[in-house]
């Protein structure tokens, strides 16, 4: 489906967030829970380097698309909005249910959408998230879609090496969701993304599927400083352009939403920005690393525990493998 922009409308369309969900697979796991399992490491460790309390990991046959079509369904029902009004699916993740099809294509299946919209996937890693709104954004905008859900799901589980424990404990599974409409009022202000593959090495599963065979590893593997020091580098670069962008500083900012990686990553960019830590929104303690997904979880808890209120401004960032980066400035 293909809508024409309306030539006659003089008014600018705006692209506004009119609807957050999330969801998380089955009950917490522990740090202690991880060391019952086998794994040499401890509570202590972990919340000291990471802030990681816990995480969530999906059951077997539990895919991607299952955890999305949750998140889907509450960011829908919050929005208001039925599914088959929705012309437009952008789904970022690095763990799809399939090479093909799309994820995105299963969702609109789950969701029982018929209307023929677009349904597509982004591969950014964790900057997944952002680099789809941006993307949304823009359809929107052009007034050639009025109605999208944005998705960030993963099942990362998957993809870990459960022998490495400098990078299974940091992992987990989860969905976030918004919906995004063409509005007359302002939403998203400023975006701004990027992308430097001379660092595609320090984060990477460089596993191919070739003639039945997987060839190179299908294992993340992660070296964690230079990811830590590239991160808080340019989460706070990106944050300077967005605001700049909109003619904002930060003292407009009424809540930063980073990806949930690593508290002091979250720490230290709060600090270059010199932003108060208590306007900087944290779940990882409560999911870990949750890669595409990790941006739209945080901001559906804040949105659900009433701290993210309509008319706030808040700045959405991201970073990960690729290298990728990222920011969306909006009003909610
Ligand atoms: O989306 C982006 C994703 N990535 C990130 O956000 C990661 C960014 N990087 C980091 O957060 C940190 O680099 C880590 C948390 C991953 C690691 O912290 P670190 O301070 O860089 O630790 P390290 O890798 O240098 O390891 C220090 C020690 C080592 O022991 P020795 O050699 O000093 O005896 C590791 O073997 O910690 C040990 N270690 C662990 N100990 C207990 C590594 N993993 C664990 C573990 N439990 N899970």
């Amino acid at each position: 489906m293909q809508m024409k922009p309306d030539q006659t409308q003089h008014s600018v369309i705006h692209a506004r967030i009119t609807g957050t969900g999330s969801y998380l697979p089955g009950a917490p796991v522990s740090n202690d829970d991880l060391r019952t399992r086998g794994i040499d490491t401890s509570d202590e460790w972990i919340v000291e380097r990471t802030g990681i309390r816990a995480r969530h990991l999906a059951s077997e046959g539990v895919t991607s698309s299952d955890l999305a079509l949750e998140a889907c369904r509450r960011a829908l029902e919050a929005a208001g909005r039925l599914a088959d009004e929705v012309d437009l699916i952008v789904y970022a993740t690095s763990t799809p249910d399939f090479i093909f099809p799309s994820s995105a294509a299963i969702l609109q299946r789950k969701l029982g959408i018929r209307n023929g919209g677009a349904a597509f996937d982004v591969q950014a890693v964790c900057t997944g998230f952002i680099y789809g709104l941006t993307v949304a954004e823009k359809f929107i905008r052009s007034g050639s879609h009025k109605c999208a859900l944005v998705v960030g799901a993963e099942v990362f589980s998957r993809i870990l090496n459960w022998e490495d424990r400098g990078t299974c404990v940091l992992f987990g599974d989860g969905a976030g969701a918004v919906v995004l409409e063409a509005s007359e009022q302002p939403g998203i202000l400023a975006s701004s993304l990027h992308a430097d593959g001379s660092y595609s090495d320090i984060l990477s599963v460089p596993g191919q599927i070739s003639q039945g065979l997987v060839t190179g590893s299908p294992f993340l593997q992660m070296d964690g400083k230079a990811v830590f020091k590239f991160a808080v580098k340019v989460l706070a670069e990106t944050a300077g352009e967005v605001l700049e962008a909109a003619g904002m500083n930060t003292l407009d900012i009424d809540w930063l939403i980073p990806h949930q990686a690593n508290i002091r990553i979250l720490q230290a960019t709060a600090k270059k920005l010199e932003l108060s830590e208590d306007k900087v929104i944290v779940s990882v303690d409560r999911h870990g690393n949750t890669s595409a997904a990790s941006v739209p979880l945080a901001l559906d808890m804040a949105v659900r525990d009433g701290r993210i209120k309509p008319g706030h401004t808040l700045l959405l960032e991201g970073v990960g493998g690729g290298f990728t980066w990222g920011a969306v400035l909006l009003k909610f």
